[in-house]
């Protein structure tokens, strides 16, 4: 068998937590803890395989609009599980990177998080990416308020704003890697709800039928066999089409 060419990023949208919690007659947090049980052995297991970025969706600019029980929820289960990653990520020589605007949340958590962030900054063997009240409209417009302020302030003319300054605006300019190569959404559900809009523009999309908390590490290597099957072209022609 050829070896298989792992992604350098991947993201996950980590969807199907609420019923994996309902097929069992459980309260919707539980199956949250599930799924952030999942997500403990899965960040191990994408460095493991090699992968250098892993972008996940933890919490959306949408998600407030759940039910305060459901927000309070996951706002505890962040709180239990940061001290759990930095375990992790200590042990793995991971780096936590996140994206999104964490000021809504609650102070503590900020500073856990902020703390978790400053303490992983030289690990260099994956960087594990949090998606924490994120939103790409919400990041898109932030880039462009960025950018409206230099050409108000005169430093910057409208026609010299490249895609490359909008993408060095976007949250994600921390990073080290580029754009997603592969993009795994669980349950079925086949959309990007939001999720970094810009950076998914050339991403190959995978949508396992699975419920989150179910997807394991052979799951993982499922979706890199199949990212080994596309052919990624770009927009361009790949040199068997030639002629055709
Ligand atoms: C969607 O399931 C999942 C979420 C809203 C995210 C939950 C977040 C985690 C498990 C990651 C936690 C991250 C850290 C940092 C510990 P859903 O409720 O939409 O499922 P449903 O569509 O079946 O209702």
């Amino acid at each position: 068998m050829t070896e298989l060419k792992v992604p350098s990023h991947v993201a996950i949208i980590l969807d199907g937590n609420g019923r994996w919690a309902a097929k069992r007659g459980l309260p919707r947090k539980l199956g949250h803890k599930a799924g952030c049980e999942a997500l403990e052995q899965i960040v191990e297991d994408a460095a493991r395989l090699g992968i250098k970025v892993l972008s996940i969706y933890a919490f959306s600019t949408e998600n407030w609009k759940r039910t305060k029980e459901e927000v309070g929820a996951l706002m505890q289960l962040f709180r239990y599980y940061i001290p759990r990653l930095r375990k992790r990520c200590f042990e793995g020589n991971i780096k936590v990177e996140t994206i999104g605007d964490m000021s809504l949340f609650d102070e503590d958590l900020i500073r856990g998080i902020n703390e978790l962030k400053r303490d992983t900054r030289d690990f260099s063997r994956m960087t594990f990416v949090l998606g924490l009240n994120y939103g790409a409209r919400d990041e898109i417009r932030r880039a462009v308020v960025r950018l409206a302020e230099q050409v108000k302030a005169g430093t910057l003319e409208p026609e010299a704003i490249t895609e490359q300054m909008i993408s060095q605006n976007l949250d994600t300019a921390v990073l080290k890697y580029p754009d997603p190569d592969l993009l795994i959404r669980t349950s079925g559900e086949q959309r990007l709800s939001n999720f970094m809009l810009w950076q998914c523009a050339y991403t190959e999309m995978y949508f396992p039928e699975l419920l989150w908390p179910d997807f394991k590490k052979a799951d993982l290597v499922r979706a890199i066999e199949i990212y080994n099957g596309r052919d990624r072209r770009y927009g361009g022609r790949n040199e068997a089409d030639n002629g055709k």
